[in-house]
């Protein structure tokens, strides 16, 4: 009893929470506000770096709006992130808008819990810290947690050429929906961010959340290839148009034809168009958010399924 009454106050909440969600998700809005004018941007905004930390989106909404998350159901306000223009990318006949993220603040915890549990995370980040890897400032995780209010949905990217195959997950993606375009924000390490660039095709695999253990042991091929296709403990399928082999269990599998890359900091930003939708099952998808948007959830009695 003692110990579960004490347990916030001397461990971390976990930064990152695994949850079952039907998609899309509906239980967080985000909300851009600029100028007295605000929009929708739920399924209008992305993450396009990590460091430094970057939102995409296809508004303009001026020099410096501010990004809300509210919990759908009571439109209770979950976290608050301040932009700053940095650029803006024209292409295919539309254009979106880069973000720096200046700051941001959460409202999932109470006084005095959300700064001690801040400081909790961070300190714990720093002393996690190796020099040689890539790692954003605890503060820019902070925000980063902001931007996972909206559960992000985690798909298995494919890429497939004769000298080149590759399958690894994904939650830095999203429908940019004002400009039509589908976005992925890859680290610029990773191995296929150049046969990416070149082949401009890849499948997005939608991943069943009971597929968790299979997907995390796939991070790996952010950093190496595949070597064959049948070394995978999972069946696959080709995709419609392109034939790459994508998830047979998946719930969704979306080709995507690349129109457009950049390096935006850290990240290479993909942008490009869906040209296959396949819906193939209905069912929960693995999703990412953030540890204490769950244990709000929980103390409100509606958390996520969790996995
Ligand atoms: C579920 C999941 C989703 C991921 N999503 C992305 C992503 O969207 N973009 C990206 O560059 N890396 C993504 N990664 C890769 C990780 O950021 C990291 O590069 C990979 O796990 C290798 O980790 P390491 O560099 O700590 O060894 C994802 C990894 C996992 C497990």
């Amino acid at each position: 009893m003692w110990k579960n009454l004490m347990r916030p106050y001397v461990r971390p909440l976990p930064q990152w929470s695994t949850v079952a969600v039907a998609p899309p998700q509906q239980v967080v809005t985000a909300t851009l506000h600029w100028d007295g004018k605000s929009e929708d941007v739920t399924e209008d905004h992305t993450v396009a770096s990590l460091v430094p930390l970057v939102i995409a989106t296809s508004l303009d909404a001026g020099q410096h709006p501010v990004l809300e998350y509210r919990d759908s159901a009571t439109g209770r306000l979950l976290g608050v992130l301040r932009l700053v223009k940095t650029a803006s990318i024209a292409t295919e006949k539309t254009s979106l808008t880069l973000y720096h993220v200046a700051a941001g603040e959460h409202r999932c915890l109470g006084w005095p819990l959300r700064p001690w549990n801040a400081w909790l995370q961070n300190r714990l980040m720093l002393k996690n810290r190796s020099p040689h890897h890539f790692a954003p400032e605890p503060g820019a995780v902070q925000q980063l947690m902001i931007a996972y209010l909206c559960p992000r949905p985690v798909v298995l990217v494919c890429v497939d050429t004769p000298g080149h195959r590759n399958i690894f997950p994904m939650d830095l993606i999203g429908p940019l929906e004002r400009s039509g375009l589908f976005s992925l924000a890859l680290r610029n390490t990773n191995v296929s961010v150049p046969v990416m660039r070149e082949v401009r095709r890849v499948a997005l695999s939608g991943i069943p959340a009971a597929m968790k253990a299979v997907v995390y042991k796939l991070a790996e091929h952010h950093k190496q290839p595949l070597p064959d296709w049948n070394v995978l403990p999972f069946s696959v399928r080709p995709s419609r148009e392109f034939g790459i082999p994508a998830v047979a269990a998946a719930l969704r599998i979306q080709e995507l034809a690349i129109v457009h890359s950049r390096e935006v900091g850290s990240h290479t930003l993909f942008l490009g168009r869906i040209v296959s939708d396949e819906n193939l099952a209905e069912g929960a998808q693995l999703h990412h958010t953030a540890g204490f948007h769950q244990a709000y959830r929980r103390r409100d009695g509606t958390p996520f399924a969790e996995i």
